[in-house]
């Protein structure tokens, strides 16, 4: 059997590439399956091609619907899949609902699963992310970190310490393979951006899916944009609460489709400053050195916090810290964690092929 990658949402994509890319010259039998938990052009094709991902062998078409009702259609598309491919290793990235349904099946069909992304934890288990990562790391033969701390949770839960691997940070393998395409000034004359702005993204459950909530953030986000000009690429989650809160009705608030993956870190790359509640934008903006303000009470990615640009802000909080950024007009960014060097792909890829290499065929 083949390496098979099952990917689903848009943050996969970007992690999959270096380790598909890392197989591919190890000359790896390899297969993607695409589950379609994202499936618009902008959630998704885009990504393959700017990403040079291989066309997916076969997409499940699994689509949005409740948590039980898409982890449901996952499990059963999967496990069709895996019986008729029977996958040496199914390989699954970060903490989507395609990441643990797809570490279910194989696990139980005795198929192991490597877990690009392991060890991130919250702590806050009303997260359905802090849920997927903590029981696809139980079911996982290869852990793969991207920092020390979460080794440090995998052993903590019982995970032998001969299946971790602490491999640094694949969404920065491919954010430094493309640096030299991330052309703000492009970006800015394409979509008619100020030369100076923040750059803002919501799609949090917990932000965005509450009207009322929506509704608080936005005003936050008014008085970010009275200090400079907000740009916004809408995620399609957030789209109708914080529009119907009146998001663009702020001369200041610039709102966009979502923007594909070269053109989207362009425009984080030039902004003044990040506010955020996604996980991979602390990440990249610690290594671009763009100030991150991220609207939660928790991260599973301390350590941007610690050897990046990143703090967490609570709405309240939101308007003086951008105030306070906006004004200093730097960040400390001389630290980056460990690691994160862009060869984070080659590291799993050759740990993988050790690890298939020692199989019994
Ligand atoms: C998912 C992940 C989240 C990740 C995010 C990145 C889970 C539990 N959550 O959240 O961790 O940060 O992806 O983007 O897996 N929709 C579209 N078009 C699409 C995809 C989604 O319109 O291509 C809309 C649908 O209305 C859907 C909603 O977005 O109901 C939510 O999509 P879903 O995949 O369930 O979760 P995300 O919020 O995207």
């Amino acid at each position: 059997g083949s390496i098979v990658h099952v990917l689903g949402a848009r943050p996969n994509f970007v992690k999959a590439a270096p380790v598909i890319g890392a197989l591919r010259a190890a000359n790896a039998e390899q297969a993607v399956v695409h589950t379609g938990q994202h499936y618009d052009e902008r959630m998704s094709e885009i990504f393959f091609h700017e990403l040079g991902l291989p066309e997916p062998d076969v997409n499940l078409g699994v689509g949005s619907g409740s948590h039980a009702a898409q982890t449901a259609a996952l499990l059963t598309g999967l496990e069709g899949e895996f019986t008729s491919r029977s996958p040496a290793l199914v390989i699954v990235y970060g903490d989507v609902n395609s990441t643990i349904a797809a570490a279910l099946v194989a696990a139980k069909l005795h198929i192991p699963v490597a877990h690009v992304e392991a060890g991130l934890r919250s702590f806050d288990m009303t997260m359905p992310e802090e849920v997927n990562r903590r029981l696809t790391d139980q079911l996982s033969d290869l852990c793969f970190a991207t920092s020390p701390e979460a080794v440090g949770h995998l052993a903590r839960e019982g995970v032998p310490v001969e299946r971790v691997h602490l491999v640094g940070n694949p969404m920065i393998d491919t954010l430094l393979a493309n640096l030299d395409k991330f052309d703000t000034a492009r970006v800015r004359a394409e979509h008619g951006l100020p030369e100076r702005y923040v750059l803002a993204t919501m799609h949090r459950p917990a932000n965005v899916d509450a009207p009322e909530t929506a509704a608080a953030l936005v005003r936050h986000l008014h008085g970010v944009a009275d200090l400079a000009d907000l740009v916004i690429p809408v995620h399609p989650r957030g789209r109708a609460n914080l529009l119907a809160a009146g998001l663009d009705d702020h001369p200041g608030v610039h709102v966009l489709e979502p923007l594909g993956y070269i053109d989207f870190v362009a425009a984080v790359r030039g902004a003044a400053a990040v506010v955020t509640d996604s996980g991979g934008l602390q990440e990249e903006t610690t290594i671009l050195g763009v100030p991150c303000l991220t609207v939660r009470p928790n991260t599973e990615r301390p350590i941007t916090i610690t050897h990046g640009t990143n703090r967490l802000v609570g709405f309240e909080e939101l308007v003086p810290a951008a105030r306070k950024v906006l004004e200093a007009g730097h960040v400390d960014a001389s630290r980056k964690p460990p690691l994160w060097d862009g060869q984070a792909g080659p590291r799993i890829a050759d740990v993988i092929m050790e690890y298939l290499g020692d199989q019994p065929a």
